[in-house]
C-alpha cells in the first residue's frame, strides 16, 4: 500500500530550525489539562481524541510524531499480526504510543494480555507521555520507561521483562542508535524469529547503516562480525526479510518506513 500523494487530515507546521524541545511539549501538556473540565472529560479514555488534539496542536507547532499516514500503516500490521510483547523506542510526547498502544489494548484480553513498553530517554518527554496515556486510559497495557534505549533494554531483559523476546519493535529514537540496539537486542535473544522490526525516518533522515545491516546477509554479516563479542557482534546468523513503505511525514515531506521480519537463523 503506498500513497502517492499527501491525503492526511492534518498538515503540521514547518519543522524549522529548533523543532523540539524549547518547551512546547510542555504547553501541549498545559493545553490539554487546562482545558473547561467538560472538555477534559470528553479526552478521558478517548485515545483518538487525544491524537486528534495533538494533530491539531502540530498543525500550529510541529511535533516530531510519526503522524497519521505513517500510523496507519502500522496500526495495520499490528492488527494483522497481533504482537503480545511490543517494545517502542523513542516515545518523545507519546503520539505513537498512544497510537499503537490503543491498538494494541483492541486485542489483549486478560487470558492473553499485551504489552507495550514506550522508552523514551527524557524524563520531561517520558513523564509527558506518562500522563496522557494515563488520560488515554492505556495504563494497563502501556508502561513508559525513562532512560536511554540501551540502558533500558538491557536492564529490562535482565528483569525478565523481556523473557522470550519481543513481537513487535518501533524504531523512532536517536537515528545512530537503530543499528547498535538491534544487535544488542540481537545478543540478548530479544529480537529472534518471528520478531517485526518497523523502522522510521528511513528516508527523512534516512539511515543507510540500519538499512544496510538488516539487508546484509547471514554469511555477509559473519564476516564482518569476525573477532566482535556481545552487543557489538549481535547474532549474525539471523536473517530478515524486508519491505519499504513509502508514505509522508505529517508536514507533507516524503518519508518511509523499513518492516523487517527476522526469520531466525535460516
Ligand atoms: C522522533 S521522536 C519519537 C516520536 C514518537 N515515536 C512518535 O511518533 O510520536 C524521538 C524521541 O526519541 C527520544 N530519544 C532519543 N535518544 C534516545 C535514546 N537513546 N533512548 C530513548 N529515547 C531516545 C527523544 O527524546 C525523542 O523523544
Amino acid at each position: 500500500m503506498v500513497s502517492t500523494s499527501f491525503t492526511s487530515s492534518h498538515r503540521y507546521g514547518e519543522q524549522g530550525e529548533v523543532f523540539f524541545n524549547d518547551g512546547r511539549e510542555l504547553e501541549l501538556l498545559q493545553r490539554i489539562f487546562s482545558q473547561p473540565p467538560a472538555e477534559l472529560s470528553k479526552l478521558r479514555n478517548n485515545p483518538r481524541g487525544i491524537l486528534s488534539f495533538i494533530d491539531n496542536f502540530a498543525t500550529q507547532k510541529y511535533l516530531m510524531n510519526v503522524g497519521e499516514l505513517k500510523g496507519k500503516h502500522v496500526t495495520a500490521l499490528l492488527r494483522s499480526q497481533k504482537p503480545s510483547l511490543c517494545v517502542e523506542l523513542g516515545g518523545y510526547v507519546g503520539y505513537s504510543t498512544i497510537l499503537f498502544g490503543s491498538t494494541v489494548a483492541e486485542y489483549s484480553t486478560p487470558s492473553n494480555p499485551a504489552r507495550y513498553y514506550c522508552l523514551e530517554y527524557s524524563p520531561v518527554f517520558g513523564a509527558i507521555i506518562m500522563a496522557l496515556i494515563d488520560l488515554a486510559g492505556l495504563s494497563d497495557v502501556v508502561k513508559v520507561v525513562i532512560g536511554s534505549s540501551t540502558d533500558s533494554l538491557n536492564r529490562l531483559h535482565g528483569e525478565g521483562a523481556l523473557k522470550g523476546g519481543v513481537d513487535f519493535m518501533f524504531l523512532d529514537h536517536n537515528k545512530p542508535l537503530y543499528m547498535p540496539d538491534l544487535k544488542l537486542c540481537e545478543s540478548l535473544g530479544v529480537v529472534r524469529g518471528g520478531t517485526v522490526l518497523v523502522a522510521d525516518n528511513m528516508v527523512k533522515p534516512g539511515n543507510p547503516p540500519y538499512h544496510r545491516y538488516v539487508n546484509l546477509s547471514p554469511e555477509e554479516k559473519k564476516k564482518e562480525a569476525e573477532g566482535k563479542a556481545g552487543a557489538e557482534r549481535g547474532d549474525p546468523e539471523l536473517r530478515y526479510e524486508n519491505k519499504w513503505i513509502e508514505s509522508w511525514e505529517p508536514s507533507a515531506v516524503p518519508d518511509a518506513l523499513e518492516v523487517s521480519r527476522c526469520l531466525g537463523r535460516v
